[in-house]
């Protein structure tokens, strides 16, 4: 597997790659990989020929105060996770090559979209994922991208500015993978005590129980994100940020499942901020 921390490096190899014809997927990521994003690889390995990984804590994306300086990292091991799974090129930037000092230019959606769910605790945040994103498909120029539905909401919010600014990058959102208990796989698991990580499963148990609502036939959204905020209340350890119910596409809130509707949830266990959620189809 190729490492490279430059942006020449990238351009020059997926060049050359596309001059012998061949097709390249792109999984963005920061690191501290596990099997959620080891799934993306193998998807970008089945449908292209040729795949990139970046690893890249991205400053941006996190507020003053938030878990930056915290969040894990482990390059090593994220390059043995991605040689083993067919990576062929891991790009590693470090934060000034991807950062001029005076940087000015952002890519935000100016539409409610970003403010919805995470977007109410987390106000910057998408604008540092879409503008990270974007830096990465200039980057790299891949046909596919590969996202998870674990973080649902920026899936819809990098849908939508690649529809916008017509990217010409096809977008291929994978299913939530989950510890064997139920919890949903992510760095930020590692934040957890032992006691922690068994009250975080209010989060997956909530999920199940709504999912099984809507699948039964429930269609009132209200009534199931009720019931999912019972099971997530009765865990004295968890302290809820949101529960809703919205659309799949714009992310507004709905009280009625119909069309694409998505349930999604962001929980405090402790300090560690956990999200979890699943879609519908009416
Ligand atoms: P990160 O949290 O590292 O996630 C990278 C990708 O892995 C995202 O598309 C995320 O949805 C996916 N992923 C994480 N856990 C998953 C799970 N349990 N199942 C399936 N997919 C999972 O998301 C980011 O990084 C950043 O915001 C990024 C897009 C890289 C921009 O900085």
């Amino acid at each position: 597997m190729i490492i490279a921390t430059t942006i020449k490096e990238v351009r020059e190899q997926v060049a050359a790659w596309k001059r012998e014809g061949l097709t390249v997927g792109l999984v963005p990521t920061m690191g501290y990989l596990h099997e959620g994003h080891a799934s993306l690889v193998d998807a970008s390995v089945k449908a292209c020929d040729r795949t990139v990984a970046s690893v890249f804590v991205n400053p941006t994306q996190f507020a003053p105060g938030e878990d930056l300086e915290a969040y894990p990292r482990d390059f090593e091991r994220d390059c043995r996770i991605l040689t083993e799974h067919g990576c062929d090129m891991v790009f590693h930037p470090a934060v000034s090559e991807m950062y001029y000092e005076d940087a000015a230019t952002f890519v935000e959606i100016q539409s409610e979209m970003p403010k919805q769910l995470c977007g109410q605790t987390r106000p910057t945040h998408f604008k540092g994922v879409t503008t990270v994103v974007a830096k990465l498909f200039n980057i790299c120029t891949p046909d596919k991208a590969f996202f998870g539905e674990k973080d649902a909401q920026q899936l819809a919010v990098i849908r939508r500015m690649v529809r916008d600014l017509a990217f010409g990058i096809e977008i291929v959102g994978c299913p939530i993978v989950r510890e064997e208990d139920g919890l949903a796989k992510s760095s930020r698991n590692t934040y957890l005590n032992p006691e922690e990580r068994q009250a975080a499963l209010c989060l997956s148990k909530a999920i199940f129980a709504g999912k099984a609502m809507a699948e039964a036939g429930e269609k009132n959204a209200d009534a199931i994100v009720a019931a999912m905020t019972e099971i997530v209340k009765a865990e004295p350890m968890a302290v809820i940020d949101y529960i809703s119910a919205v659309d799949g596409v714009t992310m507004m809130p709905v009280t009625e499942i119909k069309g694409n509707t998505l349930f999604a949830m962001a929980v405090y266990i402790g300090k560690t901020r956990l999200i979890d959620n699943f879609s519908v189809e009416a």
